[in-house]
């Protein structure tokens, strides 16, 4: 299939789950404004980076048929391009309102019991984003001829954006999370599922490495009874 025609299906997929996500924050928060729109970006841009993350471990332990993973460059790209117009604009929003507590560096949260200056949610953000400038650098051909057999190690550094960015929303969130786990009457805090999610993407890749370890020692010792 022509590389237009998957990136037409990607743009499908990626605008569906920034409408789902935007209903989501809709009913979660009860407005509709450009922070929620900004919110929906960030949210859909993790979702479409972690699933194409995911893609190596769903398909060794499910069995899942390659087609079922076709998109998963072109659902890549798409998620850095939302992690993009986030960044910029939250970038802006720092500068032109920080007396926000959200934009404001030196706010305080509260997180796992400690005092956290938002300055902490801000720089894991930054170099997530670094990460993901990288690894869209290197994806296409002439990153894979200039890397060799080191580009699939490279791209693993993936895992390490993913673990960036649960850290850069969960200083801001987890007040919200106590709340809720405290009394869950409404929609969970949104971002507590994608927590959820983050972590089971990384633990996927580790149970992988460890079934492909498995898998190794198992042959040489067949090899040499
Ligand atoms: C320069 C880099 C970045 C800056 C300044 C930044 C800033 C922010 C800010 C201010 C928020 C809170 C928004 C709000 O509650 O209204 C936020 C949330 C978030 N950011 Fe970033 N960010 C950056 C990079 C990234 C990257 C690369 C990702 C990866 C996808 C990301 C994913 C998220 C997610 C998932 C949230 C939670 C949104 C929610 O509350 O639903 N951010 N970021």
């Amino acid at each position: 299939m022509p590389e237009s025609n998957l990136y037409k299906k990607a743009a499908v997929i990626s605008g569906s789950c920034y409408i789902l996500i935007s209903i989501y924050l809709m009913i979660e928060s009860g407005v509709y404004d450009l922070f929620t729109a900004n919110r929906a970006l960030a949210d859909s841009a993790y979702i479409l980076i972690g699933l194409s993350f995911a893609y190596s471990g769903l398909s060794y332990f499910f069995k899942l048929s390659p087609a079922a993973f076709i998109l998963r460059k072109q659902l890549g790209i798409i998620g850095f391009v939302f992690a993009l117009i986030h960044s910029v604009f939250s970038g802006l929003m720092y500068i032109f309102i920080p007396i926000d507590p959200i934009f404001a560096f030196d706010h305080v949260w509260n997180f796992l019991g400690r005092e956290t200056p938002n300055v902490l949610a801000f720089l894991p953000g930054i170099a997530s984003l670094a990460i993901l400038v990288f690894m869209t650098a290197i994806s296409g051909n002439a990153g894979m001829k200039w890397l060799g057999n080191r580009w699939r190690p490279a791209l693993r550094v993936g895992y390490l954006a993913i673990f960036l960015t649960v850290f850069h929303f969960s200083i801001k969130s987890y007040s919200g999370w106590r709340l809720y786990l405290l009394s869950p009457l409404k929609l969970p805090p949104i971002t507590l599922l994608l927590a959820v999610f983050g972590l089971a993407v990384i633990l996927l890749r580790v149970a992988l490495q460890i079934a492909i370890s498995l898998k190794k020692n198992k042959k040489v010792d067949q090899k040499d009874p």
